[in-house]
């Protein structure tokens, strides 16, 4: 039986269990212990080819920058700078392992709301290709500390441009209530007042509209902002900017598999699904930008012009698989005193006066923090039994000390489903992969409850598997007290 989540090449069943580029995710998981993170190099690969598509429908260059903070471990860099994009960052940090990977400084641009000192010194002696301000103030301490240093930097502007998308709430960046960037006056001022400084040299602006876009008309709204920005600082101050940044925010269909999808509210499947083709955002939006130009006389302003994306989830998100392996078993009687009506009714679907089977996996917010804060929905397989019918429902949970930690939502809204399928009579000992789980998870890992970071294991484009990071061990929980 093919499976709904399967994908040609990348995911597979074979002798019923699951396959990440040929290679047996069953016995990674024996060999390496879960839980467990499995990247493919080839899927990478696929999805950067997917965002150059961009190149052909736009008269300009694009710059892509890989957005480290959705997954930055060296061995991923690695694989990204092989690709031959460029690289976003967001702290002094990230643009350290930036640059110990071998990004160059032309490949870097560095976004952030709270930059210190120390970083911005760093950007500039590495000569980025932008620092993206954020601010006024933070304009004056890049220019204070460029002329410190007697050199020049390179800058581009954080606007907020005000677009709203049906995204999650804690994904959305382009709102006056967000707390990111300048508002279009300041950047006038900005532009005004440094227009003339040796130490910086005003390169582009700057947006992002937010993670997991499911309208792919919002990029179209984005351009134009910047658009009518670059005519009207060329119109007050004379300077004709080389770049506009379109930020990243494509989405992923974390709901290719649609089992639970009648379990979604409507603005929670319409995102999880989103599925459109960055190429078609950025064709519309490029040609929605050339004809006003051509109609207002200001094509001059998009001479000379690069395009730059800052993608992450799109890039990352499909290519990494979590594996995990259920730790212990037991049923509870199904009780619908306490939960809403919406979650009672889901419950009801299922036989009357049945118990649940719980699951509770070696897999928790500590690894994949979303599924708490953002209730993020990652499709659940069986590795070990992928290819039967998936046709019994459980209750799944992670494996901390805290009530939080479990795969439906507790709270009650209903925004994740409250069982998930899996094949008949799961027991302790069976692999589980989560899927769509590249991106944000280990990112945002932590030893809550004195728990391991996992290691990682990078499935290379020649078929190779090999760890590009180790399991923690006792040590590493205590390495940094004093
Ligand atoms: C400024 C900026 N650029 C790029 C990204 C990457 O977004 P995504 O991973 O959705 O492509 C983010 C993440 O939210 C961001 O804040």
């Amino acid at each position: 039986m093919t499976q709904a989540w399967q994908i040609e090449n990348f995911l597979d069943v074979r002798d019923d269990h699951l396959h990440i580029d040929g290679v047996d995710a069953v016995e990674l998981a024996r060999e390496h212990g879960t839980p467990l993170f499995v990247y493919s190099e080839s899927r990478i690969r696929h999805n950067i080819d997917r965002l150059q598509k961009s190149a052909s429908v736009i008269d300009c260059p694009l710059k892509i920058c890989y957005a480290a903070k959705a997954m930055s471990t060296l061995g991923i860099l690695k694989a990204v700078k092989d690709s031959g994009i460029d690289i976003e960052v967001n702290s002094g940090g990230e643009l350290w392992k930036a640059l110990k990977v071998g990004f160059t400084g032309e490949q870097i641009i560095f976004n952030g709301t709270s930059k210190e000192v120390w970083e911005i010194e760093n950007a500039i002696d590495a000569g980025i290709y932008a620092i993206q301000v954020d601010s006024l103030f933070e304009f004056s301490l890049i220019e204070e500390t460029a002329k410190r240093l007697s050199k020049k930097a390179n800058v581009s502007l954080r606007l907020v441009p005000e677009i709203e998308t049906g995204t999650h709430s804690g994904l959305q960046t382009a709102l006056l209530t967000s707390k990111f960037g300048m508002m279009p006056d300041e950047a006038f001022e900005a532009f005004r007042k440094y227009k003339d400084s040796p130490h910086v040299d005003l390169r582009g602006i700057h947006l992002h509209i937010g993670s997991q876009n499911p309208e792919p008309h919002a990029y179209a709204d984005a351009f134009q902002m910047l658009f009518e920005t670059l005519e009207r600082i060329y119109k007050e101050t004379g300077i004709k900017l080389g770049h506009v940044n379109l930020g990243g925010g494509f989405p992923v269909n974390y709901l290719r598999d649609r089992m639970h999808s009648a379990e979604f509210p409507r603005e929670q499947l319409e995102m999880f699904s989103a599925d459109f083709e960055p190429a078609t955002a950025i064709g519309e939006a490029w040609k929605l930008v050339k004809n006003i130009a051509a109609d207002g006389g200001s094509t001059e302003v998009l001479d000379g012009l690069t395009l730059l994306l800052e993608p992450g989830r799109s890039i990352i998100s499909d290519a990494g698989v979590c594996l995990t392996t259920v730790r212990n078993h037991k049923e509870r009687p199904v009780s619908n005193a306490a939960v809403p009506a919406a979650v009672a009714e889901a419950s009801r679907r299922r036989d009357a006066g049945a118990t649940d089977n719980w699951l509770l996996t070696d897999a928790g917010f500590n690894i994949l923090l979303s599924m708490e804060t953002y209730k993020w929905y990652y499709h659940l397989i069986s590795a070990d039994r992928a290819g039967e019918a998936y046709a019994s429902s459980y209750k799944l949970a992670g494996p901390l000390c805290d009530g939080g930690d479990v795969y439906f939502d507790h709270e009650g809204h209903n925004r994740l489903p409250d069982h998930r399928l899996l094949p008949a009579n799961v027991e302790a000992g069976e692999i589980l992969a989560l899927l769509n789980c590249g991106a944000y998870s280990l990112a945002q890992a932590s030893q809550y409850n004195g728990r391991f970071l996992p290691p990682v294991v990078l499935i290379k484009q020649d078929g190779s598997a090999g760890l590009i990071r180790r399991r923690e061990t006792f040590e590493d929980l205590i390495g940094s007290d004093v």
